[in-house]
């Protein structure tokens, strides 16, 4: 097996173990978790299905995990596809007509879906049914097939790439929203015990620093200081030992990676501090457009490193303050 998928699989069981399965165990997103509670309890309450709920934001914040809970708070089964995974809308017919009643149906990536299969989950989502075609030619003639009753639950890092007539059949949009350090730390001390790791406070706050306010890459962090410990300590975590670990992958105190940093320094140095548009950076960078937008950017943004403006991305005075660059304009001053 590549290495890689390897790691991919690795990577997934351990997101499963950690993965909260009721609303009392999942942290932060206060907000939507509470409105997610109305609408379920409320649905149980009519002995009816869930409405459709489409749950956008930046990787790793827990779509996943969020729709893993709805699952189980309204005691549902969960099927799992994705976008990119529904190639032909005779992918999706199949789907759809092996649901039981009270499924929830995640779809992840619901962006990257094709028009000719969008058009298919419309009357689904609507309706609860769906027309096929059979026959070709003169004869063919569309059928009607009742689904049972499902829920749709669509997760997407750019809602904006979502048309609006699919947008409109969720009847519940929640945006999740970046968590703040101390809901990271939280969520680090819960992985934490469940892995039986050995961290204490103030390694933890340390992690939490790093973790881009992200649960996703909180765990991957925690387990890469894990491995550290086990073969360059005694097993347990520290504050200084999360900084040595950290060191050697290159994370840095607010949490930025070797890309992150090629990022603003392409754009401080190539492009003057901006502003330079996407496509420009992504070619300057060796990088994927996509990747920098929905997996860099956002974070980038969310510390206040990056601005968007109409005429493209800009760094400011914070960015250049941490790489330890003068701004332009106190370069200018300095003149
Ligand atoms: N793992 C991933 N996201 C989480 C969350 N919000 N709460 C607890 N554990 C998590």
């Amino acid at each position: 097996m590549a290495k890689e998928a390897k790691t991919d699989q690795e990577e997934e069981l351990f997101e499963e173990t950690l993965r909260p399965k009721k609303f009392g165990e999942y942290i932060g997103q206060n907000k939507v978790k509470e409105n997610l509670k109305i609408a379920i309890e409320a649905a149980l309450k009519r002995k009816d299905t869930l409405d459709h709920v489409l749950l956008y934001g930046p990787p790793g914040l827990g779509k996943t995990t969020l729709a893993c809970v709805i699952a189980n708070e309204i005691g549902g089964n969960l099927r799992i596809t994705s976008g990119p995974a529904i190639e032909r809308p005779g992918d999706l017919a199949s789907i759809l007509t092996n649901l039981e009643d009270g499924d929830i149906l995640f779809i992840d990536e619901i962006h990257r879906l094709s028009r000719v299969v969008e058009e298919i989950l419309y009357p689904a989502m609507e309706e609860g049914a769906i027309d096929i075609i059979v026959g070709k030619g003169p004869s063919a003639r569309s059928i009607r097939l009742d689904l049972p009753c499902f829920t749709i639950i669509g997760a997407t890092t750019k809602i904006g790439a979502i048309s609006s007539p699919l947008r409109d059949r969720f009847g519940i949009v929640h945006q999740l929203d970046f968590y703040n350090e101390a809901e990271i730390e939280q969520i680090i001390h819960r992985s934490a015990k469940i892995l039986a790791i050995e961290i204490n406070k103030t390694a933890s706050k340390e992690l939490s620093k790093r973790a881009r306010k992200t649960p996703r890459t909180a765990n991957r962090l925690l387990k890469r200081a894990r491995d550290y410990s086990e073969v360059k300590g005694e097993g347990f975590i520290d504050e200084k030992l999360v900084k040595e670990a950290l060191e050697m992958i290159e994370i840095d105190k607010m949490g930025l990676d070797k890309t992150d940093k090629k990022v603003l320094e392409a754009i401080i140095n190539k492009f003057s501090g901006g502003p330079v548009g996407l496509e420009t950076l992504a070619a300057a960078t060796s990088e994927d457009k996509e990747t920098i937008e929905t997996v860099y950017e956002p974070y980038l943004m969310q510390i206040g490193f990056i601005e968007r403006t109409p005429r493209g991305r800009k760094t400011t005075h914070l960015a250049h303050k941490h790489l330890g660059i003068k701004s332009k304009e106190n370069q200018n001053k300095l003149l």
